[in-house]
């Protein structure tokens, strides 16, 4: 690869500079990416066109010094391919027509083919890598089984996550047949995207954060320590690095780090050399700057930017990313000044 500075820093070995990227960074705040949005009518026609899903992979890689890509998709592929009928309008966020409630709805679910019912997202995979042409590795990912489960349950997105809850507490085993069989589906999407050409998975788990210091060991972590047993990620320098985001788990980083994954995914609320001197050189830490930083001046972008670098200190095992996906209102101009101060601070 010619640029292998994000895998490297992944594995722990030395960098050059601190590679840099970004959630959300195929969105809505680029005009071109709403051009495409147009052009294929509406949200989920985009994913579901492996071409223009590949045009907006590449959009902001023109634009920026980034030094990875991420898949075009969205985490609700899965629950969409289980039949759920998912529609995502703008204002309105992601909606389910059916949601998960009794026995008999987790009964009927079944664990999609990810080479059928998902195969336009590895058709997605294998026409990005194809025009990547190794210049930068490629990302895939998935949502955790918990917060899938959460979209599934309540229908589409919440603010106080009232069904599931529910279920958590009055029902924990069909919560956990439910969580078994998006564990499993998420196993098998996932080995389908390094089948096809991803070179480093990672797990979105948005909502783990809501839950009780128990609770997320139970009904998230548990999950997702599974998921990284069965990945076929291969093994030594040659293997596919696998990063585990937990919003809100800052509090959780060494049993986040038992799992095995090769990175955590950190939110901004934690100040990221004390991350470092938790979990040591286990692991890679990706983050975290603050998302709304980017209407801050300039200078002031700058001056968090080396701070967070300056904070991480000496040694390889930093990937610099925000803390959450970038937002609709930025300024595209924010984001170079965002990526380049990231390589110039941190030049070795
Ligand atoms: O990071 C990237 O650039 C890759 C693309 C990506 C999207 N969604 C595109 C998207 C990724 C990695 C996701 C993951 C995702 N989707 C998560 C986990 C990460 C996170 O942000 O916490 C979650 C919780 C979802 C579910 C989802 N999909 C939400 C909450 C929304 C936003 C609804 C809204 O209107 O703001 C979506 C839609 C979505 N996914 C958009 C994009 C670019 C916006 C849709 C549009 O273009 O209209």
């Amino acid at each position: 690869m010619s640029n292998d500075r994000f895998i490297n820093a992944l594995l722990r070995k030395p960098v050059d500079a601190t590679p840099v990227w970004m959630m959300r960074q195929a969105g809505r705040y680029l005009p071109e990416y709403r051009a495409t949005r147009e052009k294929a009518g509406d949200f989920l026609t985009l994913c579901k066109t492996p071409e223009l899903a590949c045009e907006v992979t590449l959009q902001p890689l023109e634009r920026y010094e980034l030094d990875a890509a991420i898949l075009f998709s969205d985490i609700l592929t899965i629950p969409d391919a289980m039949g759920l009928g998912l529609s995502v309008n703008e204002g309105v966020g992601p909606r389910f027509e059916r949601t998960i409630r009794t026995e008999k709805d987790v009964e009927n679910l079944s664990v999609p083919d990810p080479e059928d019912d998902l195969g336009y997202v590895m058709d997605a995979v294998r026409l990005i890598r194809k025009e990547l042409d190794g210049s930068v590795p490629l990302i895939g990912f998935s949502g955790s089984p918990w917060t899938l489960a959460t979209y599934m349950i309540e229908g589409g997105s919440s603010k106080d996550f009232r069904q599931i809850k529910t279920m958590m507490y009055q029902a924990p085993e069909l919560l956990h047949k439910l969580l078994s069989t998006i564990t499993e589906s998420v196993i098998s999407y996932l080995n389908a995207q390094i089948a096809a050409g991803v070179q480093t998975v990672m797990v979105f788990d948005t909502w783990g954060g809501v839950l009780t210091t128990n609770d997320y060991e139970a009904f998230s972590l548990q999950y997702m320590r599974k998921i990284i047993k069965a990945l076929n990620t291969g093994s030594g320098d040659d293997r596919i690095p696998a990063i585990l985001f937990t919003k809100g788990g800052g509090l959780w980083l060494e049993q986040i780090a038992d799992t095995g994954c090769d990175g955590i995914g950190l939110d901004w609320s934690i100040e990221i050399g004390d991350a470092k001197a938790r979990v040591g050189d286990r692991v890679t830490l990706q983050g975290n700057m603050d998302p709304a930083m980017l209407r801050a001046p300039d200078d002031r972008i700058r001056q968090e930017v080396k701070h967070i670098i300056d904070s991480f200190g000496e040694g390889s095992g930093h990937v610099f990313n925000l803390g959450h996906g970038i937002t609709p209102d930025i300024d595209p101009e924010k984001v170079k000044v965002y990526v380049d101060a990231v390589h110039e601070f941190s030049q070795s």
